[in-house]
């Protein structure tokens, strides 16, 4: 694979917004400002696209620092809820359902004019996380769980990352997507507390410590900003860290991974299928 480069655009399609900035990979931070749209109601392919235009050209009208290289020559990581195979969104939990099966990465190419790389955004917030965020998660087995709209898992061993664990569909207790009964827009929704909220996170917490004995859970999402209020209330032997870098973990990973230009180089090895979610 190529040098990574040092300045990449990340940008974040997530449940409610689209955010995105220009980041230097170097540091893991965001350099200028983090520039937002409205997710459109639906999440259809076009509207995302549209979105996603105007918001790159927001990004790029910038003036930054003269030792950026030109915005518009950067390289771009987006990533997205959604299974990423090849290039392809294959599963769409919380976006319109005709992602499944559409060769998405092709369609930001087209509308972006310059090559592009697309990753599922809990594996994009997961590699950031494991590579600024917490120092020892990079040196073992690390378990990071997004807690938004849906539940998104990463799972990165010594920074490596094994894409598209999914584990938020998981069936538990009779819940047969426990994501539809766990996550933190669930918690809003159903007005519970944190209490009630970590009686259900806890049986899930020592499902994925049975199943993959992390060194560390990490939490991500918006959520994380007062993830010390509700961790001590999850009840598992696995220590849990939050997330350092808070809301821009997504747009952080996609630019790494953008940087080193994920996924482009990988061979072709089948038609992707879509997962059973
Ligand atoms: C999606 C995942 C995504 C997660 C967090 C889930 O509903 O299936 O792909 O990572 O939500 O956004």
């Amino acid at each position: 694979m190529a040098k990574s480069a040092r300045y990449a655009i990340g940008i974040d399609i997530g449940g409610t917004g689209i955010k995105g900035g220009v980041v230097d990979c170097k540091k893991g931070k965001l350099l200028g400002k983090r520039c937002k749209e409205a997710t459109p109601p639906g999440a259809a392919i076009a509207d995302v696209r549209a979105a996603v235009l105007t918001l790159l050209e927001r990004i790029r009208a910038q003036e930054l620092d003269t030792k950026v290289p030109a915005l518009d020559t950067l390289p771009i990581g987006i990533c997205m809820p959604a299974v990423i195979r090849h290039g392809r969104s294959m599963s769409a939990a919380n976006i319109a359902p005709d992602w499944v099966g559409f060769d998405a990465r092709s369609m930001f190419v087209e509308a972006l004019g310059t090559p592009v790389s697309l990753v599922n955004d809990a594996d994009a917030a997961g590699v950031a996380e494991v590579k600024f965020g917490n120092a020892d998660a990079a040196q073992g087995s690390v378990l990071v769980l997004t807690l938004g709209t849906g539940i998104g898992s990463a799972l990165v061993y010594r920074g490596d990352l094994f894409p598209n664990t999914e584990l938020g569909h998981m069936e538990l207790d009779g819940h047969t997507d426990y994501e539809r009964y766990a996550s933190a827009k669930v918690r809003e929704r159903e007005g519970i507390d944190d209490a009630t909220w970590c009686a259900r996170l806890s049986p899930y917490f020592r499902k994925l410590e049975a199943l993959f004995s992390p060194d560390v859970f990490v939490i991500s999402g918006g959520i994380s900003k007062r993830a010390t209020e509700f961790i001590p209330l999850i009840d598992v032997d696995t220590p849990i860290v939050p997330a350092k870098l808070k809301n821009n973990a997504g747009i952080i990973g996609a630019a790494l991974l953008g940087a080193s230009g994920w996924e482009l180089s990988l061979i072709h090895i089948s038609e992707p299928t879509r997962p059973r979610l």
